[in-house]
């Protein structure tokens, strides 16, 4: 399902000081049907905000975003956050099926989807554990199958794999991409590593530093189905490269601008 955001701006202020920020400015993309594309930049460039307006959190101040929806009975978008997002009183089983009993779907479908996922993300035996008893990279797991259990037509992910040591995050990438191939939803990817978003993306879209603006658009030409042997070939060097390059003038500037504060 394509996301259509057109001439978007978001300015905050702050109620008492009435100061403003201006997180995100003029920013026009169209997200196309199925199409993986990740979001990188600066820190506070207005990623974040970004992805939350396209969940529907908040209204942007000027411009708009369309999502054309196919179906009324699925959520249009599921958001996987960085961390610390499950409910530590529910059991795996009931973190992933949460979105289902809100919805009242019909017990049978329940336990086909928790199968289906568990195998999905390799949590059998843990379905009765609690978040507190998890690794993080096995509560992030949790997280991504949660999110693809209310069958969203759209995935939002900011930062998902953040936390995580760099091995599992390469693991969790591969696996990542894996599930992509294989449920091919639309999906907007926040990272600060241009690793998986080489990796995971279609598309690259490069921020500016505050307020945010579309730098470039990388269309990345990298073969599917992919994996971190991809990493030694030549097509990948160059293409880190590039968006180092990119991103590098983003962050000195987003630096410099904000040590003069
Ligand atoms: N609710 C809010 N109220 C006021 N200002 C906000 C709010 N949310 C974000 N901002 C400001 O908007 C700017 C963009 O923030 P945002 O969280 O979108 O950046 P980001 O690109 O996600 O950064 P990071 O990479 O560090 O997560 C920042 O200057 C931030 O301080
Ligand atoms: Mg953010």
């Amino acid at each position: 399902m394509p996301i259509f955001i057109e001439d978007l701006s978001m300015v905050y202020r702050d109620p008492r000081t009435l100061q403003e920020v201006c997180a995100l400015q003029e920013v026009n993309l169209v997200v196309g049907d199925r199409e993986f594309v990740t979001l990188v930049g600066p820190s506070g460039c207005g990623k974040t905000t970004l992805i939350r307006l396209i969940a529907g959190f908040g209204r942007p101040t000027e411009g708009r975003i369309r999502i054309e929806r196919t179906s009324t009975d699925r959520p249009a978008t599921s958001m996987v956050w960085q961390e610390n997002a499950l409910f530590p009183w529910r059991s795996v089983r009931k973190n992933i099926l949460f979105g289902l009993e809100i919805r009242k779907v019909p017990s049978p479908v329940q336990k086909e989807t928790l199968e289906r996922l568990i195998d999905m993300v390799h949590l059998h035996g843990f379905e009765d554990r609690f978040p507190h008893e998890l690794s993080g990279g096995m509560r992030q797991r949790v997280n991504l199958a949660r999110a693809i259990a209310n069958d969203p037509e759209i995935l939002l992910m900011d930062e998902p794999f953040a936390s995580l040591d760099a091995q599992t995050k390469y693991l969790l990438s591969e696996e990542l991409i894996g599930i992509w191939e294989k449920t091919k939803k639309t999906v907007v990817y926040i990272t600060h590593s241009i690793e998986e978003a080489i990796l995971l993306s279609d598309r690259i879209v490069v921020m500016t530093a505050r307020p945010g603006r579309i730098k470039e658009i990388i269309q990345n030409p990298l073969r599917r189905p992919r994996s971190t042997e991809l990493m030694s070939t030549s097509i990948y060097e160059a293409l880190f490269r590039d968006i180092w390059s990119l991103l590098k003038e983003e962050v000195l500037k987003a630096q410099a601008t904000t040590s003069l504060q």
